[in-house]
């Protein structure tokens, strides 16, 4: 069988893959069709992969992608809720990209084990963006790098965080902007996007009478757009 060509992969999951250190042992949760895994095989950057998902579906789409592009001596597909079924020395750097903020917080909440400051966690959360950097800084993970991308016309925010209490650094804005830096171009429409979001809700609060709430969202909103 010829080489298959070799694919490329979308802004989102490209970003994710730059911040995966090279030589290490990657664990993708929730790799779906294994594309971040297969992706960083092909590019000799790890060492060995574990493409793990929830269903049995995603997997063997996993399985099949694998095999095309020949990576089955790097990239092995696991049927694992979360982290269950991975163990420490398996995983360095551990991916989990395209989930909810909240699933992230009870995959990360189940596997103690990447409470050691040699781990890295690189999370792509499609929603509860804030309900993550809170719990991650009230667990003692600190962020190292956030990086914002648009893909197809959506903004998306990669963390990169790792177990570190003494690092853990938080203000007003930290749940709402995390490390992002407004003065990017990324990062400044991420955050404007953030900006809708929350001035909508200032205003429902408002509206239902949430006065003092709302004023205090209000303030946040003036101080994230001073940083714009
Ligand atoms: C939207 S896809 C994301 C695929 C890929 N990571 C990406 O970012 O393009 C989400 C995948 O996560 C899987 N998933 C959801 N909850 C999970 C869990 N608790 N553990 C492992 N996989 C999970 C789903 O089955 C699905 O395949």
């Amino acid at each position: 069988m010829g080489l298959h060509p070799l694919f490329t992969l979308g802004p989102r999951l490209q970003l994710c893959a730059s911040m995966v250190r090279k030589n290490v042992k990657l664990a993708d949760v929730g790799t779906d069709h294994a594309y971040l895994p297969i992706w960083l095989a092909k590019k000799a950057i790890i060492s060995n992969a574990v493409a793990a998902d929830i269903r049995q579906g995603p997997l063997e789409k996993a399985k099949d992608n694998i095999q095309r592009y020949h990576v089955q001596d790097t990239v092995t597909a696991r049927l694992s809720d979360g982290l269950n079924k991975i163990s420490p020395n398996e995983a360095d750097d551990i991916v989990i990209a395209g989930m909810g903020g909240e699933m992230i917080n009870k995959i990360i909440e189940n596997a103690k084990w990447l409470k050691d400051s040699n781990k890295r966690l690189i999370l792509q959360p499609m929603t509860s963006v804030p309900e993550l950097r809170k719990y991650l800084a009230e667990n003692g993970f600190a962020l190292l790098k956030e990086q914002a991308v648009i893909d197809e016309n959506h903004a998306y925010t990669v963390i990169l965080s790792y177990y570190n209490p003494k690092l853990i650094k938080t203000d007003e804005l930290y749940e709402y902007i995390g490390m992002l830096n407004p003065k990017k171009q990324a990062d400044r429409e991420y955050v404007s996007r953030v900006l809708v979001s929350l001035s909508k809700k200032a205003r429902g609060m408002e509206i239902s009478g949430k006065n003092r709430e709302a004023q205090k969202l209000y303030n946040i909103i003036d101080n994230i757009k001073s940083k714009v």
